[in-house]
């Protein structure tokens, strides 16, 4: 497996790190709010089993799979509810937890729907932001890395459900998405 991959670009340490960083951040930001953390499946999963470690102040967990992409790397611009959460957001200050964000599609359909389910508040922390991906103006609360307008996997993000495995992010080989 990890002879496909090209270049890493972020490691292993860099990673973990900086997941330190953004728990610090919302430790302080969310003391004694008691927050839903909403991990968005599957890509977030290792972001979110290690960043909720970081976070020293009472949270709730929840997940939710929303999907805007096939098997391939194109964006069809559709988001599909896959699976919805377990709890209401009613009333409730709500902490989305993302891979990343590319086109925005996605976030701006989740935050727009916590929003009409009445959520007290709603923020976004995602472990990568493409910015020069955006198709929709959203702008997320807490970001780890700015990533190039290239293909990425590893650390949750997949190429064909491939690669999320991986401790680091990395650039596939163009031979493999090539096939
Ligand atoms: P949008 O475009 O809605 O996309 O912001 C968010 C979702 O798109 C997927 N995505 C990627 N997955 N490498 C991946 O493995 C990438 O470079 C990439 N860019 C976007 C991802 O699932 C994310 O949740
Ligand atoms: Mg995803």
């Amino acid at each position: 497996m990890r002879d496909e991959i090209k270049e890493v670009l972020i490691s292993e340490e860099e990673i973990q790190q900086k997941v330190r960083e953004l728990g610090g951040v919302l430790t302080k930001e969310y003391e004694g709010r008691f927050p839903l953390v909403v991990g968005v499946l599957k890509g977030a999963l290792p972001f979110m089993a290690d960043l909720t470690k970081r976070i020293d102040t009472h949270i709730e967990l929840d997940f939710m799979d929303v999907s805007s992409y096939g098997a391939g790397t194109v964006t069809s611009g559709e988001v599909k509810i896959v699976k919805d959460l377990n709890t209401s957001v009613e009333g409730r200050d709500v902490l989305i937890v993302e891979d990343i964000i590319d086109s925005g599609l996605t976030l701006s359909y989740l935050v727009k729907l916590f929003h009409y389910r009445k959520a007290k508040s709603v923020k976004i922390v995602t472990l990568l932001d493409k910015p020069d991906g955006r198709k929709v103006d959203l702008v997320p609360d807490l970001a780890g890395f700015t990533v190039p307008d290239a293909f990425v996997v590893g650390y949750g993000l997949d190429f064909a459900e491939r690669y999320r495995n991986l401790p680091y992010i990395g650039v596939l080989k163009p031979e493999i998405y090539g096939t």
